[in-house]
């Protein structure tokens, strides 16, 4: 593995939760608004055949979208082999195929480039630590993607304001990592590619906070553009050039 320390505790902790968290499966199983929220706006973005969950749980948000378009083909992945045992009975109790595998967000060298139209999270990197999401997750979701990569996670528009959400946190909260996505991805990709918006009935800025520590408060959607990175160096060039001519 290329992970340790903290992300691989938090790893072991997770694909062992259902056996200290009773009517584990059962919770994540639900519907949600925020849940069909996401679904939504996901089966809404062009030409989305497949889509790539990471941290799919029992796929409840596979099963989300599916109900909206039928025609998506759904892999899902988790370390959670209980819950992917479960997700699995459910889809075959409702006759949808969807595609579960066990494993980790952190070794995705087996997915091969341009897989999949969407790969997304939804309230999964608020668990990961920094580290693996900037060197692990996002590289390899932005390799694997053939168009988009969507994240419904907890987003602050800077690292003071991240710190500041969790400084005042309840204690349900107080281990989740809230992100600056759009400053995450902009050393990937344009910035004219990342869009953030607010997840609605969920985000509680101050003094309100999120009250459910199940709901992420953002919605990133990151278009992948085919020379996304050259085309940031281009820019780059352009700008070093201006500076130089002057
Ligand atoms: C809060 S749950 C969200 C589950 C699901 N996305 C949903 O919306 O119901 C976090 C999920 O991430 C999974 N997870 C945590 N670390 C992971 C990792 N490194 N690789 C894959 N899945 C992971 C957990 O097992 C858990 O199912």
């Amino acid at each position: 593995m290329m992970f340790q320390g903290n992300a691989r505790k938090l790893q072991d902790f997770w694909a062992n939760k259902h056996l200290q968290t009773p009517g584990f499966h059962d919770s994540y199983w639900k519907q949600t608004p925020q849940r069909q929220f996401v679904a939504e706006k996901i089966c809404a973005l062009p030409g989305v055949s497949s889509v790539l969950e990471l941290g799919c749980n029992v796929g409840a948000n596979l099963m989300a979208i599916h109900k909206i378009n039928p025609c998506i083909r759904l892999s899902g992945i988790d370390v959670n082999e209980s819950a992917l045992n479960y997700g699995k009975a459910k889809f075959r109790e409702c006759g949808v195929r969807a595609k579960f595998r066990n494993r980790s967000m952190l070794n995705l060298n087996e997915y091969p480039s341009k897989s999949h139209d969407v790969v997304f999270t939804y309230a999964v990197l608020m668990h990961v630590p920094g580290k693996e999401v900037r060197e692990q997750v996002i590289p390899n979701a932005l390799r694997i993607a053939r168009k988009f990569v969507v994240h419904s996670e907890l987003h602050a528009f800077s690292e003071r304001e991240a710190e500041y959400y969790k400084s005042i946190a309840n204690t349900q909260m107080k281990d989740r990592e809230w992100r600056d996505y759009f400053s995450l991805y902009s050393e990937f990709v344009p910035l004219d590619h990342i869009s953030i918006s607010q997840c609605p009935d969920v985000i509680r800025i101050v003094p309100n906070l999120v009250t459910d520590p199940q709901c992420p408060n953002a919605l990133v959607v990151v278009q992948k553009s085919p020379n996304s990175r050259n085309s940031l160096l281009k820019k780059a060039a352009v700008c070093a050039r201006r500076v130089m001519l002057r």
